[in-house]
């Protein structure tokens, strides 16, 4: 088993993000689980997304950073789990991992990781670790990952004797987690959310046809466009009514520019 842990603080292995990972690990080889693989994005050598959309319009081989890129996800496909771990920085993610999302940003419109378990991690002094993990497991899941679970750890408790067993409690529920998912290895049966996510990017693509034609190419020849959802799978008749309504009331409200801006 090969569970891969990206690690996104420029603080690598001398950090506490770290070590929280390393509570993880610790709890999946209790667990049975195989050795944990570290990529540290501080050297994958990844530069900020320049904005172009290049990814989305013409191919991720076409992005000016696709080799550095491309490694990054090269190693997450051949991952049978991964750990997305990074610092709160300023009640986000850190500028590494944000990078990393942003040059990844096709996977929103191309999902490609259905049924790939995951887990997020984060590390705070105290405040934004549950936004943190919100953000990460919606921006994975987006992608398709399965989300098994979440450790948000504080770090100034790190090494606090009280603060261990509670540590190695969250971490081994985490775990258990985990493993569970990547035995099942099976994608979830979509809910409302789902639909309605899937429905609005199909909206999106279809809008986006003429600008972005390998977009529109990829759902075209993946059945995206006929299909209730990315995959078959069973879906609830209601929840999928509701979602086509959604659908329907985004395109007309594109075709007739209707939005306001937000004030
Ligand atoms: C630029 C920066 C911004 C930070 N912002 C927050 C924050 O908003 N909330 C918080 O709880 N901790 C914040 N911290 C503290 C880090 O989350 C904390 O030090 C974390 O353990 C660092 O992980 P690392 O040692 O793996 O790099 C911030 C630290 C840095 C360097």
């Amino acid at each position: 088993m090969n569970i891969l842990a990206i690690i996104g603080t420029p603080t690598k292995d001398h950090g506490l993000t770290w070590r929280a990972v390393q509570a993880l690990q610790q709890s999946l080889q209790r667990h049975g689980a195989a050795e944990v693989e570290y990529l540290y994005l501080e050297d994958a050598g990844l530069t900020s997304c320049q904005g172009y959309l290049t990814c989305i319009k013409h191919g991720e081989a076409r992005c000016p950073f696709s080799a550095a890129v491309g490694a990054v996800l090269a190693r997450m496909e051949r991952a049978d789990a991964v750990i997305f771990a990074s610092p709160v920085h300023i009640f986000n993610v850190s500028a590494l991992m944000k990078t990393l999302f942003d040059l990844l940003v096709f996977q929103m419109h191309r999902p490609s990781f259905f049924g790939k378990p995951a887990v997020v991690v984060t590390v705070g002094a105290g405040a934004g670790m549950g936004k943190v993990l919100r953000y990460m497991q919606s921006t994975v899941g987006n992608w398709g990952f399965e989300v098994a679970g979440k450790l948000g750890v504080h770090g100034g408790l790190l090494d606090d004797p009280r603060y261990a067993p509670k540590l190695a409690k969250a971490a081994d529920k985490v775990a258990a987690a985990l493993l569970r998912q990547i035995a099942d290895g099976r994608p979830r049966k979509p809910g409302m959310a789902d639909l309605i996510n899937f429905r609005v990017w199909r909206a999106v693509v279809r809008r986006t046809a003429e600008a972005s034609p390998y977009d529109w190419e990829h759902w075209q020849s993946s059945g995206w466009l006929q299909q209730n959802y990315y995959y078959a799978t069973p879906v609830n008749p209601l929840a999928n009514l509701f979602a086509a309504l959604i659908e329907r009331m985004i395109n007309r409200a594109i075709s007739r520019a209707s939005v306001k801006p937000l004030t």
